[in-house]
């Protein structure tokens, strides 16, 4: 098949290398030239592994392509993908500017196609709140008779993974009306599901649309509710990593997704809680539960650098215990395998710790490029994760990358001035820490101290 993918951002850059793997002709659109020409000469503008090899394989085979222009390829497309941003709006909603204005575009090209071809189908990929697609409907129906229909069919990725969840899906929900939208929304996407065995899931355009924020909603709702429980076990004594093993060995809970840590970030979870909120108070439908969830979010963010102003203040006894301290900061990213730090817990740590005075010193596999652009010399860059750690007073660790959890603990110890640490992500266990002699601060278990 034949296919527009229509913005090079994320979401567009792996679909776009994607369907180009299963097979299809691709061409990606974008209107920014300088972007364009680099991914021509192979650089992606994201880091996403395995994205880089399929862009220039592709590109070489000769079954991706870019371009300025949407009348370029639009004669002969059987789908046109709309994969441009939705940023949040003010008031907490998708902001649908750049949407409607790429429907209009593709309204306008419709005259370049042949009288007798199919309908066009005009596939919504970006995240949209309910009633887009026919809002996208309307945008292109004003410009054209010709025919087209719309579809939504909205994306899973996760970053750092988005081509393996790509190219093996747990499901396709395509929103559709028509036998002909579904039938070449399943020839893109058939090999794939052939191969993940993965579910084809056909339904109508809200309810498609719906199911992209109530996933990510309901993801971000089992975050919140296992990072509350995790607080209560430090409360009560309990271990957060017995809780999780029990309750998520009961099938109907499942044990993916309940890591307690320092709170979720990221460019999707909180834009599209938000958004989602707004759907609610629209439709006089308030969602209780995910205003806790992102209420909960906020707190859980905090969380590391209140531990790090408790241990302080019981150390010190000073009044400004911090003034003058040095912390090291192993990871920046909202998450492992990603260089992404919005909304990202790292960023108001560092907040937290330079207003008390104290002095942080980071590292990052990914992220630190990203980081120096937004802090500048607001914080200190280690050339390694070591290196970090020369003379630091703790260790703090928010992203969970591999490397950081097999780091000779020992020497870590050896560079820094004591041995404390304060790990937002759980990467080691407490009574290994205890008896290698570290104070040990993680989320959800007993605080472990060589008093
Ligand atoms: C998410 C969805 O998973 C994906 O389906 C959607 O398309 C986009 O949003 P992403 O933002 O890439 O993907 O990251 P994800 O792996 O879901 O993690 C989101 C946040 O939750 C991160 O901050 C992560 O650290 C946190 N998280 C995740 C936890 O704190 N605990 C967990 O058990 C899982």
């Amino acid at each position: 098949m034949q296919i527009l993918v229509i913005g090079t951002g994320y979401v567009g850059l792996v679909a776009a290398a994607g369907f180009a793997e299963a097979g299809h002709r691709v061409l990606g659109i974008d209107n920014d030239a300088g972007k364009i020409a680099k991914i021509r000469e192979g650089v992606s503008p994201i880091y996403e592994p395995g994205l880089d090899e399929l862009l220039a394989r592709h590109q070489a085979s000769g079954s991706l392509a870019f371009s300025l222009d949407l009348s370029d390829g639009i004669a002969a497309a059987d789908a046109a993908f709309i994969c441009v941003g939705t940023p949040q709006s003010e008031d907490g909603s998708a902001d649908l500017q750049y949407v409607l204005s790429v429907a209009g575009a593709i309204g306008s090209a419709m005259a370049l196609r042949p009288l007798d071809a199919k309908p066009l189908v005009v596939v919504d990929k970006s995240t949209v709140p309910v009633g887009t697609a026919a809002r996208v409907h309307a945008a292109i129906a004003a410009k054209t008779d010709r025919p087209f229909e719309v579809v939504s069919n909205p994306e899973f990725l996760r970053e750092g993974c988005a081509i393996d969840d790509f190219i093996r899906p747990d499901r396709v929900v395509v929103g559709c009306r028509t036998d002909h939208a579904a039938a070449v929304m399943k020839g893109l996407y058939g090999k794939f599901l052939e191969a993940s065995g993965g579910q084809w899931l056909r339904m109508d355009p809200p309810s498609a649309e719906l199911t992209k924020y109530a996933a990510n909603a309901m993801l971000a709702l089992r975050i919140s509710f296992i990072n509350e429980i995790a607080g209560l076990c430090e409360k009560v004594g309990a271990d957060v990593d017995f809780v999780k093993q029990g309750i998520g060995s009961d099938h109907r809970i499942g044990k993916f997704f309940l890591n307690p840590g320092p709170g979720f970030g990221g460019s999707c979870f909180p834009k599209d809680l938000q958004a989602l909120l707004k759907v609610g108070r629209e439709n006089a439908h308030p969602l209780r539960a995910l205003e806790a969830t992102v209420e909960a979010n906020r707190h859980q963010k905090q969380v590391l650098a209140l531990k790090v102003r408790a241990h302080y203040d019981c150390a010190s006894g000073a009044p400004a215990p911090l003034a003058g301290r040095r912390f090291a900061l192993w990871g920046l990213a909202f998450k492992a395998h990603t260089d992404d730090i919005r909304e990202a817990m790292s960023m108001e740590l560092i907040d937290s710790l330079a207003s008390l005075g104290a002095r942080v010193v980071v590292h990052d596999f990914e992220a630190m490029e990203n980081v120096k652009a937004k802090l500048g010399d607001r914080v200190e860059y280690a050339a390694d994760f070591m290196e970090a750690c020369r003379g630091a007073d703790a260790l703090l660790i928010a992203t969970e990358w591999p490397q950081y959890a097999a780091a000779d603990l020992e020497k870590v110890g050896g560079l820094l001035k004591a041995k404390v640490m304060f790990d937002g992500r759980n990467l080691f266990r407490p009574e290994a820490m205890k008896a290698a002699g570290w104070t040990y601060h993680s989320i959800g278990r007993v605080t472990v101290s060589q008093a």
